[in-house]
């Protein structure tokens, strides 16, 4: 693909509360600031939303899902159409998503391009096709009755959603929900809520309904959790940390006991066989752990490697992960960016530290980069043990953990030793070894002989604390429907 130069006079137009189609001051009168982090500049201020904003977001979105509203009587089909219309607005706008996003997100700008726009396209087409096609049964129930189920939409959804892919998951979350004909309350992660406000302008521009969709930049613990404590919310859809996941999961309990699809973190196993080819696999682990900055839900961060291979595994990971060049994302040439922000900076500047002083040996990097922006070294640590923080934890940042293991059965238990339950892959050219580690590794996507390749048509999600319900793909629609029942009698039946 031909990735265009990022726009150099880019404006930031949009900044407000968008709801019912319109743009709103926030009702505290409080902004923020958004910071772009290869700088650590300020961009420009958001209006701040907060309880009262979800509030009258929630009104209108509860308005528009009203029985006899245009949204409601809408064809099903012409709710594709809105989709795919809202799909080539996001085309039209690329360069000037992709620019946003590298700016404000610390995207390298020829990914943003291709990957995170080219993405978000993609799943919005494919909601779009899907429109029209979710539909109930015909049931042959006992006795004279005719019985059939309707796929309703749940109502009005709240939406959080993170930074690491802030356009995509922003598709993610819409494209299913408005297919199925629900309303919806985005809030986009307090780090990068721009390019989530164009889109709001792009929303009205495709000719959605007021109410349909409405986006509130905001904090967590206030304007997310409104959302999540909402007693008018049917349902809550989150991306993010485990941590925040409880607590909306809470929220809906001690609420109005909202549905909840959640996809959280995961420490997800990469295990490498002494059979595996050698380059491919090298190559896989390193993108699986350094892609974006290493700030993957489905980051390949424990990589288990069979014992005969291990040090020269180790030897051309680091050969690797030494070759980047680092700095402003925007850049050409530039391959790795900065951390999103100060706090995740500094949570991953401690984790290098605790492998350190916990016995791993470090192999390359190990420290921040540069005088300004929230840059890492890409680092790769060898001799890491189980017990290690390293292996333990999320780190969301670039950092390799190498392990080493012996034998299949032990592999499979380590590998599955942990509370997350994300991805994981499995490199060996032993078909039948790949198809028994595919099978009892605990975790909602495998990857054999490669990593990381999703996409809209298959579902995506974790077991265990990695999450709840699926995304993506035809799976997705049943988080945003509620099956219903009708039965109705009738005089007489025949087969
Ligand atoms: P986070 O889970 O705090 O933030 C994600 C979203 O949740 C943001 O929109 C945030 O405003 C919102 N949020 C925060 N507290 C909330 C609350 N009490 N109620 C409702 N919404 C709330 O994640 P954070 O702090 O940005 O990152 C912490 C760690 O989480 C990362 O280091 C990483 O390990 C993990 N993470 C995982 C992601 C994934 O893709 N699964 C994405 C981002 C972070
Ligand atoms: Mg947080």
């Amino acid at each position: 693909m031909n990735v265009p130069a990022p726009l150099t006079n880019l404006k930031i137009q949009y900044t407000k509360i968008f709801i019912n189609n319109e743009w709103h001051d926030s009702v505290s009168g409080k902004k923020f600031p958004v910071i772009n982090p290869a700088t650590e500049e300020k961009i420009c201020d958001v209006e701040e939303g907060d309880k009262e904003d979800v509030n009258k977001a929630v009104k209108a979105a509860r308005q528009a899902f009203q029985i006899g509203s245009p949204w409601r009587t809408m064809d099903a089909s012409e709710r594709g159409r809105l989709l795919n219309k809202l799909a080539d607005l996001v085309e039209r706008d690329r360069q000037l998503l992709a620019t946003m996003e590298s700016m404000n997100a610390g995207k390298i700008f020829a990914n943003a391009y291709t990957m995170d726009l080219g993405s978000s396209v993609n799943v919005l087409r494919y909601y779009a096709s899907w429109a029209d096609k979710i539909q109930g049964r015909t049931i042959p129930i006992d006795g004279k009755f005719f019985s059939y189920t309707r796929h309703e939409p749940v109502g009005v959804c709240g939406q959080i959603i993170p930074w690491n892919f802030p356009l995509i998951m922003l598709m993610w979350k819409i494209g299913p929900a408005v297919c199925c004909g629900n309303t919806v309350i985005i809030k986009p992660a307090e780090q990068t809520p721009l390019t989530a406000l164009h889109v709001a302008s792009l929303i009205k521009e495709a000719g959605f309904p007021p109410g349909v969709v409405n986006i509130v930049p905001g904090y967590g613990p206030t304007a997310g959790a409104a959302i999540s404590s909402h007693m008018d919310v049917d349902k809550v859809a989150f991306t993010g940390s485990t941590e925040v996941g409880m607590l909306i999961k809470e929220a809906a309990g001690k609420s109005n006991l909202k549905r909840v699809s959640l996809e959280l973190g995961g420490k997800s196993p990469c295990i490498v066989f002494a059979d595996a080819d050698l380059d491919n696999a090298v190559e896989f682990a390193h993108q699986g752990v350094f892609f974006h900055q290493g700030q993957c839900c489905t980051a390949a961060s424990r990589l288990f490697v069979e014992e005969s291979i291990y040090n020269e595994f180790v030897q051309r990971s680091v050969e690797r992960a030494k070759k980047y060049t680092l700095g402003n994302p925007l850049n050409p040439g530039v391959q790795q960016g900065p951390q999103i922000d100060k706090e995740q900076y500094t949570k991953i500047l401690d984790l290098i530290e605790s492998g350190k002083k916990e016995g791993a040996k470090l192999e390359c990097g190990g420290g921040s980069w540069g005088d300004k922006g929230y840059f890492i070294q890409p680092t790769v640590f060898s001799n890491v043990t189980d017990d290690m923080r390293i292996a333990k934890e999320e780190i969301f940042g670039p950092v390799q953990q190498i392990m080493k293991f012996k034998t299949i059965d032990e592999v499979i238990k380590r590998a599955n030793n942990t509370h997350y339950g994300l991805s994981g892959a499995v490199f060996t050219k032993d078909l039948d070894k790949a198809l028994t580690v595919s099978s009892v590794l605990q975790s909602g996507t495998v990857w054999v002989n490669c990593y990381g390749g999703g996409s809209c048509q298959a579902p995506f999600g974790g077991f265990k604390m990695s999450g709840n319900g699926r995304e993506m793909g035809e799976y997705a629609l049943h988080e945003y429907i509620e099956v219903k029942t009708v039965t109705v009698k009738i005089s007489e039946k025949n087969s």
